[in-house]
């Protein structure tokens, strides 16, 4: 079994069309990239704080042909005469996005006469823990923390899981996003904070560990965010203003070791109860230094291999649409060609 997949990514600031090759049956399935573009939209959205919907629509219409010409150079016939489908992101995210990307798949599939799948956002992450050579063995327990979701998954083989717990409120990111903002730093917050928290001392302050210890697998971020909000009000600063250098470093530092510690805690007491064979780690969010630094601490420990994809496929991207559409062929998987929003995994 091969199929060469054209896939396309527009559900939140990042427009990606990649064209991958897909081998192997469901059991061993193996991926390779190779084409790929991914146009971040994150300049025009940081002067808001944040993606603006209506904003990021306008530029995925603006991008989607651009990185195509890009993709496709002069060759787009003969290219087209290899590709088997086309896979488009239907949710979860912004539904004026994901619209742009599913119209712009549908026209293509129209035009070249070729079947067009639709896949799940949060199943692209996951499955883009593939999109490296380690093997996957279960039970697994996998982690997936973005800027809209934090979900720990308990997988049985590559088709089948059980979601164990997620976010009451703010997903991991997020809260990386909104600290941010309270620190004045630019968005995306995660990979600012990261940057200067290497600069501070992460026992300066000891900010909550939010369920650390609650009987689930549950997450809560939302917390976290609200107890640096009122550290930085004690001291005198409100938020986004200017604040020492040194001080917002220890914040920065500190919330980040809570934040993660408190990720690495659940998904290792997951994996030592269901006796899990390996560690999938996947999201915007698994870009994060420490997050990686605590888990490989913990698989070694355990002599268990960690999946995770290199960094720029944790952030948004179309190649991880790609695995998941191959993924959703053997698990007949199909999906009405419609944004949803709030799409589950
Ligand atoms: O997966 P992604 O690109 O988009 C969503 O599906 O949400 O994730 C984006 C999120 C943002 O919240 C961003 O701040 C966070 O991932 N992020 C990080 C890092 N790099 C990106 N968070 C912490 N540390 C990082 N190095
Ligand atoms: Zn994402």
């Amino acid at each position: 079994m091969k199929k060469i997949i054209l896939a396309i990514e527009t559900s939140c600031d990042e427009t990606g069309i990649a064209i991958i090759e897909a081998k192997n049956g469901p059991k061993k399935p193996t991926f390779r990239v190779k084409k790929e573009v991914v146009a971040s939209q994150i300049k025009i959205h940081r002067p808001y704080g944040g993606v603006v919907p209506n904003l990021a629509k306008r530029e995925h219409i603006k991008n989607l042909p651009i990185i195509y010409k890009k993709i496709f150079g002069s060759k787009e016939k003969a290219l087209w005469k290899s590709i088997d489908e086309i896979a488009v992101t239907m949710g979860p995210g912004l539904e004026p996005a994901l619209w742009t990307g599913i119209n712009f798949a549908e026209e293509l599939a129209k035009k070249w006469k070729k079947p067009l799948r639709g896949a799940n956002h949060m199943e692209g992450h996951l499955y883009s823990a593939l999109l490296q050579e380690k093997e996957p063995k279960f039970p697994a327990i996998a982690l997936i923390v973005s800027g809209g979701h934090t979900t720990l998954l308990k997988m049985d083989s590559l088709a089948s899981w059980k979601k164990l717990g997620e976010t009451r409120d703010d997903a991991v990111g997020e809260a990386f996003d909104k600290v941010a903002r309270l620190l004045n730093l630019p968005y995306p917050g995660g990979p600012e904070i990261s940057r200067l928290a290497k600069k501070g001392d992460a026992a300066a302050i000891d900010f909550p560990l939010p369920m650390l210890n609650s009987k689930d697998y549950d997450f809560s971020f939302s917390g976290l965010k609200t107890a640096v909000l009122y550290f930085l009000k004690n001291k005198g600063y409100a938020p986004g203003s200017n604040i020492p250098p040194k001080l917002a470093a220890d914040i920065a530092a500190s919330f980040e070791r809570s934040a993660i510690g408190v990720l690495a805690a659940k998904t290792f007491r997951a994996a030592d109860k269901f006796g899990a064979k390996s560690i999938w780690l996947s999201g915007g969010v698994a870009a994060n230094e420490l997050l990686r630094k605590e888990l490989k601490k913990e698989i070694a420990k355990r002599a268990i291999p960690l999946l995770v994809a290199p960094r720029k496929w944790n952030t948004d991207n179309a190649a991880m649409i790609g695995t998941a559409a191959y993924m959703n062929f053997f698990r007949k998987k199909k999906f009405p060609l419609v944004a949803k929003g709030d799409l589950e995994i």
